[in-house]
């Protein structure tokens, strides 16, 4: 669906703007350092051409999911990704004051100068935020004349104020809404590979839970030609048909949400013919296994003939769409499956689409991004766009 952009915007000389953008970074737990910078360097193209259009520009996001509790939550405030933020625009980046809105945040807008750019504290601090409030709304709107939605990431989040009420608030007061440059990018890349993709398609499913991804999974069904299974949704699929997976714990819900899909397995869906496998309470004692896996042990990645397998398929792709990791990647011994899906989707004539945080972080900590036709910002939001889901933040902009 193609969008109002900020192409449509025209000149923005003296004109604040408020960008809603997902800066929800990784972050080191007792640090607070910025693990992963990717979503922040993904709104630098938009930030750039706003200023570029004479605006100044006030940045939102959330960061994490705070307690509540302020000292557990510090490490959750925006100041380090305001800096990081400045670091690429190459200019200086305010920091908003302490609460996200207020009399302080409103005097700190109303003096902004052309150039000048912002970045309000972490959304989420204030609960209202969560609760789609509209009181909340209108504080946000009244800081700015115009609303940019460039947070791909978290659009599929129907209930967060920055996201709906405000542009609501907008729309209501007549003023300009539009999509940044990285939600026009996503949105057009993930329909083209929903409506007329380059066929056969393929896709590589990973990561933990079945359960979580079976929507995602009945509605690729219907429009992919091959869906590969690896990760530990893997022997989920494996214990459903009634294979020993060793001491790996799955939940019941997982394995039901497997025997779900087991009528596909041999037609659209391919289950790894091996597994790499190591004792449980011994992360060095590592063996290759094709079917039932022992007492003891626990599957940590796909086998090299699951590689081979997979890897042939890749290669003979119109389109691959890869979400989930294959195996326990941030363990360089377990890493190799995951890595050699990376390097058959980068040597892969197709279109080739990565979705979801931890997929992605693993390309990139493999330097293959560069490789793939997209890389996708959001986690939830492109499995649930790619579901079909309709988002209510979007239907609050325009159509093109
Ligand atoms: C994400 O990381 O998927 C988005 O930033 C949304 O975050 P949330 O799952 O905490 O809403």
């Amino acid at each position: 669906m193609a969008k109002t952009t900020i192409a449509d915007l025209g000149d923005l000389r003296g004109k604040r703007v408020l960008i809603r953008v997902d800066f929800n970074v990784p972050l080191d737990k007792k640090t607070g350092a910025i693990k992963n910078d990717r979503r922040i360097r993904g709104a630098v193209p938009t930030i750039n051409a706003l200023l570029e259009k004479g605006a100044a520009v006030i940045a939102m996001t959330h960061v994490g999911r705070p307690s509540g509790d302020p000292a557990k939550d510090a490490v959750l405030k925006t100041d380090a990704i305001a800096a990081r933020l400045g670091e690429h625009l190459g200019r200086p980046v305010q920091k908003a004051g302490d609460s996200v809105t207020g009399p302080a945040v409103s005097a700190a807008a109303q003096t902004m100068k052309p150039g000048d750019v912002l970045v309000l504290e972490n959304l989420r601090f204030d609960p209202r935020e969560q609760k789609n409030d509209p009181t909340f709304a209108v504080e946000l709107a009244g800081l700015a004349d115009v609303y940019v939605n460039d947070a791909f990431g978290t659009c599929h989040n129907d209930k967060d104020a920055s996201m709906v009420a405000v542009p609501a608030a907008f729309k209501a007061a007549g003023r300009p809404r539009a999509v940044g440059l990285l939600v026009a990018k996503e949105l057009e890349i993930i329909d083209g590979l929903m409506t007329a993709p380059k066929r056969p398609v393929l896709s590589v499913m990973g990561g933990a839970k079945v359960s979580d991804k079976i929507n995602f999974i009945q509605a690729l069904l219907a429009k992919v030609d091959h869906l590969l299974i690896g990760g530990k949704m893997g022997y989920a699929f494996l214990k459903a048909q009634g294979t020993a997976v060793g001491s790996m714990e799955i939940p019941e819900e997982e394995v039901a949400a497997a025997k779900n899909l087991l009528p596909h397995v041999g037609s659209k869906i391919t289950l790894p013919v091996d597994s790499v496998v190591c004792k449980s309470d011994d992360l060095t004692a590592v063996e290759t296994v094709a079917g039932p896996i022992g007492a003891g042990y626990q599957g940590v990645d796909i086998g090299p003939e699951t590689v081979k397998l997979y890897s042939t398929k890749i290669a003979g792709a119109g389109t691959v769409i890869w979400n989930g990791p294959v195996g326990w990647f941030e363990q360089p011994a377990f890493s190799a499956g995951t890595r050699k899906i990376a390097e058959a989707m980068a040597n892969c004539p197709g279109i080739t689409v990565v979705g979801g945080g931890e997929t992605a972080e693993a390309v990139e900590q493999f330097g293959l991004d560069a490789k793939m036709t997209h890389v996708s910002t959001g986690g939830g939001a492109f499995l649930a766009y790619v579901e079909g889901k309709k988002f209510a933040s979007l239907a609050q902009i325009d159509d093109r």
